[in-house]
């Protein structure tokens, strides 16, 4: 199969809802990461992203919406939580997990009788949602266990001859993946920390609860391997310039290519040594990440991953660097 990245206008949403209700996928891109959509209602169209990205198939899929009025397209029912979070967060950066509407494959959500659902604020992807007429089922659109993708290269680097399409909008703007929150009970649970910090879920529904526990998560997404370059990968302390400068020169003694992903101001204070760009905040971290880690592991036998600073996206860019680290403790 050839795939073929196309620029985002109309000819291209009509080709596009044209593969999906054909059961083709499509990558299109959203605000956080691209992501690789079937038609949510076909058992069919569902099992080939598990099949194109390899991924275990207890994993659910997020349901993608083109706006608020659809909502039910996904949903079975709208708890008084839900409904706070839906007006206050969407279209935007939350996706939230409720009963689903029987419609939606088994296959999209893992057998649970929830569903994950958001809608991208990104107006290339609502578009194109908004053409297919049906919820569209979407991970991330990379190979599973890859770092996510943050611009249509990448997709393409991953998934070239399985899939027919990639719409290409430009790189991310967000660049890191959205909050996940539970909100099937009274309480809303965070599953995935993301833009949407628990400080703003408290804010709107006056109570939050954090993580599904390691041992039986309720997003069993969490537990596998995610975002992990070609090569080891380890995290050192932010802004201890010395400690870095020391580590990656300890490792190119020993022989190895190393790359130091970090803030704009430690790689200005790292000559000689090989760095890739966070950019200068936490913001440009987030679009970057998954990109430097890409462009990282093309040359280097080692990464060293700079922490994120106290800022906000703090805790959702640490979440990620651990993972493409291979564990979940710094
Ligand atoms: O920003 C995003 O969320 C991107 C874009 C493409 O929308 N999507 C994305 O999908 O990151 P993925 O498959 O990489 O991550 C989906 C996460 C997984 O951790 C999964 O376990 C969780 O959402 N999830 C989905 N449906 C769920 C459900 N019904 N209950 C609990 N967790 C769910
Ligand atoms: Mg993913």
């Amino acid at each position: 199969m050839r795939t073929i990245i196309l620029k985002p206008e109309k000819s291209t949403y009509e080709f596009c809802a044209s593969l999906i209700s054909d059961g083709s996928l499509v990558a299109f891109p959203t605000e956080t990461v691209y992501g690789l959509g079937a038609n949510a209602y076909s058992d069919e169209a569902v099992k080939n992203i598990f099949a194109v990205k390899n991924r275990p198939c207890d994993n659910p899929l997020i349901v993608h919406l083109a706006g608020k009025d659809d909502i039910m397209l996904a949903a079975r029912e709208i708890t008084p939580t839900a409904e706070k979070l839906i007006k206050e967060f969407m279209p935007g950066p939350l996706t939230v997990v409720v009963k689903k509407n029987p419609k939606i494959s088994p296959f999209a959500t893992g057998e649970l009788n929830t569903a994950g659902v958001r809608i991208p604020s990104n107006p290339v992807a609502r578009e194109f949602i908004k053409a297919c007429g049906v919820p569209v089922a979407a991970p991330s659109a990379n190979a599973s266990t890859r770092p996510s993708p943050t611009e249509a290269r990448h997709v393409y680097d991953d998934l070239n001859g399985k899939i027919p399409a990639i719409i290409d909008g430009g790189k991310c703007e967000i660049g890191i993946e959205f909050t996940v929150v539970d909100v099937t009970g009274d309480i809303p649970v965070i599953l995935r920390p993301g833009k949407v910090s628990a400080e703003d879920i408290r804010r709107v529904c006056g109570d939050v609860m954090t993580g599904g526990g390691e041992e039986k998560p309720k997003s069993p997404g969490v537990k596998y391997r995610h975002y992990s370059p070609g090569c080891p990968c380890k995290l050192l302390r932010y802004g201890d310039i010395e400690y870095i400068r020391e580590t990656a020169q300890k490792y190119a003694a020993q022989g190895n290519k190393v790359t130091v992903i970090c803030y704009d101001d430690t790689a200005a204070r790292l000559m000689g040594i090989n760095t890739v760009s966070l950019g200068k905040d936490n913001y440009s971290a987030a679009a970057n990440l998954f990109g430097a880690l890409r462009r990282a592991e093309k040359e280097a036998d080692i990464i060293f991953l700079e922490k994120p600073r106290e800022q906000h996206l703090q805790e959702a860019l640490l979440n990620r660097m651990l993972k493409a680290c291979g564990g979940d403790k710094a």
